[in-house]
């Protein structure tokens, strides 16, 4: 029998959810094309995602080249350590992620570096899965894409490996933007590429896929968040480094969770609970779905603390769809050191602080005429010296390779207590990185179910159906005239033209038996059936059909596109549609 991979992508290749890209070549591992109703389910799990983290949190989008150059990625670290651990078969030539291939042998075997694993190959004597034949040694190769701009391919380039990058070297004008204050967010919903070794995991891992990432710098002296308390009471399925220690995850509320240190701090904790909220509200079951926090040596190279929401696939296990990290000041710093320059925010104390400081004050009515054009670097040079040096009998300087001699009496030097009414400072980064296609996919495969159903003009007993949420679902009511018949046909035109004035995907069907009408959309997930029949005629009502429960109710038609709108966005109840039929 089918597993309910093959259930999902049979539907969706047949339906026109997902394709294989380039089928009419054969196909290529890691890439799939999104078809009619997969493109607008993907747009609306990523304008759902643009209502919480840029409409509601106020984190601005911006967008940038998915083309970055060199120094980027050298600052980055992508450069020098994004890699996975490859072999190959030395008979067939098949490339293999070195890890995955012992994983059933040892824990985390990611924490391994190329030649621990050749070690762990030759003594378990591991062959290649496809042929059997020998496994070359382990080395790291780079997954990202290298290009060049420009002709003669004298400048490097890569495809993005992530969108965050984008947000970090637009730090300056994002702070501008933002008036200078922290904390402060931008996000990017865009393509990243990765040159995954060998995607044997079909639509999980492929080498070009959509990341919604937001970037959010705060202040890394308060990690609290201002509306913690909103999300305070969520209960997240918490699978910590301690209980994985143990094998078992625990329900939590995240106050718990923050409490008592589980989650490190507010601000990353109530990007856990977006992350929940944003899940569910597009439809992942609650019960497939668990946070995981990185154990210590699997940590990105840029995290302090990092926690992945995965769900429960039945043919992959627990898949990450969303990694949340605290990237603390790593990648500002390395910007900063790689651009050579400060990327810092003024931030002013609430209270001005006195500090005692250290000055120094070179005499230029001595140094000026004496050194002339050497004078200034010999002023800063005496600036930065330490007091045990200023008190020497002599203060000796190299100046351009130069020794000079200082006397005591061209400077002077003292403690000074001054107020300081602020500083400047690198800010952190949280970090919460969703990977839309995986969940795309996941929703795909929580909401599909077969089911034995009878319904009035249906024979076939099994129905299909994509329970996805209303706001989800990408044809949102299909209209139905009963019969082809000229007097329905024109009043169900009528109401497609009101729907689509409200700005609701609606899809108009007269062919065949309504029963089938019905199954067509169930399995497409279109949450609403509209049909219109010779009582339409007679009272100016339809009858109205609720995916889910199959159930009907009679509404008016005049007033149909408010009615369908409030259901499908303000959560308005079916039994409030109509009347019962
Ligand atoms: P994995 O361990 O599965 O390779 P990752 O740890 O490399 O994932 P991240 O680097 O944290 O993933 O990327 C952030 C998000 O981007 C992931 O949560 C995932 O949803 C998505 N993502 C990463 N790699 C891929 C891929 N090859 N195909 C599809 N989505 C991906
Ligand atoms: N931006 C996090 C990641 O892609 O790994």
């Amino acid at each position: 029998m089918a597993d309910k991979y093959e259930q999902v992508l049979e539907l969706a290749k047949r339906r026109g959810f997902i394709w294989n890209s380039f089928e009419l070549y054969g196909g290529t591992a890691g890439f799939y094309d999104y078809g009619p109703l997969g493109a607008m389910l993907k747009r609306r799990v990523e304008n759902i995602w643009r209502d919480i983290f840029v409409i509601n949190e106020g984190y601005y989008e911006i967008e940038s080249p998915t083309i970055g150059i060199e120094d980027v990625f050298i600052a980055s670290g992508h450069v020098g350590g994004f890699s996975d651990p490859l072999t190959e078969c030395q008979k067939c030539n098949e490339a293999f992620r070195a890890d995955h291939l012992v994983k059933d042998i040892m824990d985390n075997p990611d924490t391994l570096g190329a030649d621990e694993l050749t070690k762990v190959l030759n003594k378990n004597n591991i062959k290649c899965p496809e042929c059997g034949g020998k496994l070359g040694n382990v080395y790291e190769f780079n997954l990202m894409f290298k290009t060049s701009i420009g002709p003669g391919g004298k400048r490097a380039g890569y495809l993005r490996p992530e969108t965050a990058q984008g947000m970090f070297v637009d730090f300056q004008r994002l702070l501008k933007f933002y008036r200078d204050h922290l904390p402060f967010g931008a996000t990017q919903i865009g393509k990243a590429y990765r040159n995954e070794i060998s995607p044997r995991q079909g639509v999980i891992r492929l080498r070009e896929f959509t990341q919604a990432e937001a970037e959010i710098f705060i202040d890394p002296r308060d990690k609290t968040h201002p509306k913690f308390a909103e999300v305070a009471d969520i209960v997240l399925n918490l699978y910590s480094q301690e209980g994985q220690a143990e094998g078992s995850s625990e329900k939590m509320s995240i106050n718990e969770a923050v409490k008592k240190g589980i989650i490190a701090h507010e601000f990353l904790a109530y990007c856990l609970a977006m992350t929940y909220r944003f899940l569910m509200r597009v439809g992942v079951s609650p019960d497939k779905l668990r946070f995981r926090q990185h154990m210590k040596d699997e940590m990105a190279h840029y995290a302090a603390d990092c926690w992945d929401a995965e769900i429960l696939s039945e043919r992959f296990g627990w898949v990450e769809v969303v990694g949340i990290a605290d990237r603390t000041d790593y990648d500002l710093k390395a910007h900063a050191k790689q651009s050579e320059t400060e990327l810092t925010v003024y931030v002013s104390y609430d209270t001005p602080k006195k500090i005692e400081r250290f000055a120094v004050k070179p005499d230029m009515g001595i140094l000026g005429p004496m050194f002339k054009g050497k004078a200034g670097k010999i002023a800063n040079a005496l600036k930065a010296l330490k007091p045990e040096e200023l008190s020497a009998d002599a203060i000796e300087l190299t100046i351009d390779g130069e020794q000079i001699k200082i006397e005591k009496n061209a400077v002077t030097f003292e403690t000074v207590c001054e107020e300081v009414h602020g500083e400047n400072i690198i800010p952190h980064v949280i970090e919460p990185s969703f990977g839309i296609d995986r969940i795309v996919y996941s929703l795909l495969e929580h909401s599909y179910s077969e089911e034995e159903a009878e319904e009035e003009g249906e024979e076939d007993k099994t129905r299909i159906v994509l329970r996805l949420p209303a706001e989800v679902a990408p044809v949102q009511a299909a209209v139905l005239p009963l019969l082809t018949r000229e007097e329905l046909i024109k009043p169900a035109n009528e109401i497609v033209k009101m729907l689509r004035k409200t700005g609701i995907l609606v899809s108009f069907d007269d062919s065949g038996t309504i029963g089938r009408r019905y199954r067509r959309n169930d399995e497409i997930g279109t949450p609403y059936s509209i049909t219109v029949d010779y009582q339409t005629l007679d009272d100016g009502t339809v009858t109205i059909r609720d995916r889910d429960s199959m159930k009907q109710v009679r509404a008016g038609m005049s007033n149909i596109a408010d009615n369908i709108h409030e259901l499908i966005y303000n959560g308005k109840s079916f039994e409030d549609a109509g009347k019962k039929i």
